[in-house]
């Protein structure tokens, strides 16, 4: 592996080719060595120092963990001191104002899919840069087609950070013996062929009939109009399940359901959706809400969440064909016909 590209070296030379560029591959290194710290941290599991105590809740009132508040200090001690505007995180309320002067602004998921650290299961870090507005307040209520970069890591049986610049999709390997990154996998290509779908099936009585015609397209297989057959996959990491569909394809959904503070799905637009829809957009695919396109929608509040479908584009777009069909989207807004299930699609 020693002969592979650095992380460090491919941000170099990326920082001589804009305005915001040098700022962009500051922040990138900062989160790259921030997430050294975190996969240690991770890595020792339950010998760190209460790693699966719960603290308290945070502003979307999820349950937060030791280590969601650690690894959200880790980040913003290593981010500190760069020209940042502003700095959002799941873990904070409000966004922190940082430099004046900066010319980017960066969102974070300090740690994505907390639940799974107890079981010893992939978790990740998740963010988005921007460029500062002219009025840094609207910051994180810019398109997500205004990114200037996007990445997440994944603490798993590697620590891979998979990044795009704007120009394709790179993932890069924690080399543990040299302590770097160096590049595994450039020019990620999602696959066209779609195998494996991922939801959490377990809200199938709470979803729209668009999202319950599509998952039971997949489960009828070769029998079905789909006509191949497809396997289902849920780890409930969002970080593992798009990691695995840049690898071997697949389509991932969080949608809207019925259950109370579930009308706009589980997922976060500033800090989860947008960024993982930079990335899979510049590796080939797609990411929609099901009827409109991720990157096309700003957020109005920093911690609002949305319907997300994400992953090769065929996929992607049969769900927005389900969605505009007149009698399944008709029945979407009938209570007693799509959520109390007296008439089943
Ligand atoms: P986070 O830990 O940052 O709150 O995110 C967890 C997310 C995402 O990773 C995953 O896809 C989803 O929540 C799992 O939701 P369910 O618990 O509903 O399966
Ligand atoms: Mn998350
Ligand atoms: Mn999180």
């Amino acid at each position: 592996m020693t002969g592979q590209p650095r992380l460090d070296d491919h941000l170099q030379r990326y920082s001589e080719t804009s305005s915001h560029a040098p700022a962009v591959a500051a922040a990138v290194d900062a989160i790259a060595m921030a997430s050294i710290e975190i996969a240690d941290l991770i890595g020792t599991g339950e010998l760190a120092d209460a790693a699966g105590v719960t603290t308290g809740h945070n502003s979307d009132g999820d349950l937060q963990r030791n280590l969601d508040v650690q690894a959200d200090a880790i980040l913003r001690r290593c981010l500190a001191g760069l020209p940042i505007a502003a700095l959002a995180s799941e873990e904070m309320r409000e966004p922190q104002i940082g430099d004046r002067e900066g010319r980017i602004c960066v969102a974070i998921d300090p740690l994505d899919g907390s639940s799974n650290i107890d079981v010893n299961m992939t978790v990740g870090t998740i963010f988005s840069i921007l460029p500062t507005p002219d009025d840094p307040g609207l910051a994180f209520r810019q398109r997500g087609s205004s990114q200037l970069a996007a990445g997440f890591i994944t603490y798993g049986p590697q620590t891979s950070l998979v990044l795009t610049l704007g120009d394709g999709v790179d993932i890069f390997v924690l080399d543990r013996r040299s302590g770097c990154f160096r590049l595994a996998r450039g020019a990620v290509q999602i696959s066209e062929a779609c195998e494996e779908f991922a939801i959490n099936a377990a809200n199938r009585r709470h979803w729209d009939p668009p999202v319950r015609a599509f998952v039971d397209e997949c489960l009828a297989g070769v029998e079905g109009p789909a006509n191949h057959n497809f396997n289902m996959r849920w780890i409930g990491s969002l970080v593992a399940e798009i990691y695995r569909i840049l690898t071997r394809g697949g389509v991932f959904l969080y949608p809207s359901d019925a259950r109370p503070g579930y009308g706009d799905g589980r997922l976060r637009l500033t800090y989860e959706a947008h960024p993982m829809a930079f990335i899979v957009e510049q590796a080939g695919g797609s990411a929609s809400t099901g009827r409109e396109r991720i990157l096309d929608l700003a957020a109005q509040t920093l911690h609002q969440r949305v319907p997300l479908v994400m992953g090769s584009s065929n996929e992607v777009r049969r769900v927005e064909e389900l969605h505009c069909d007149p009698l399944l989207a008709a029945s979407v807004s009938a209570p007693l016909f799509a959520r109390r299930g007296f008439f089943r699609l």
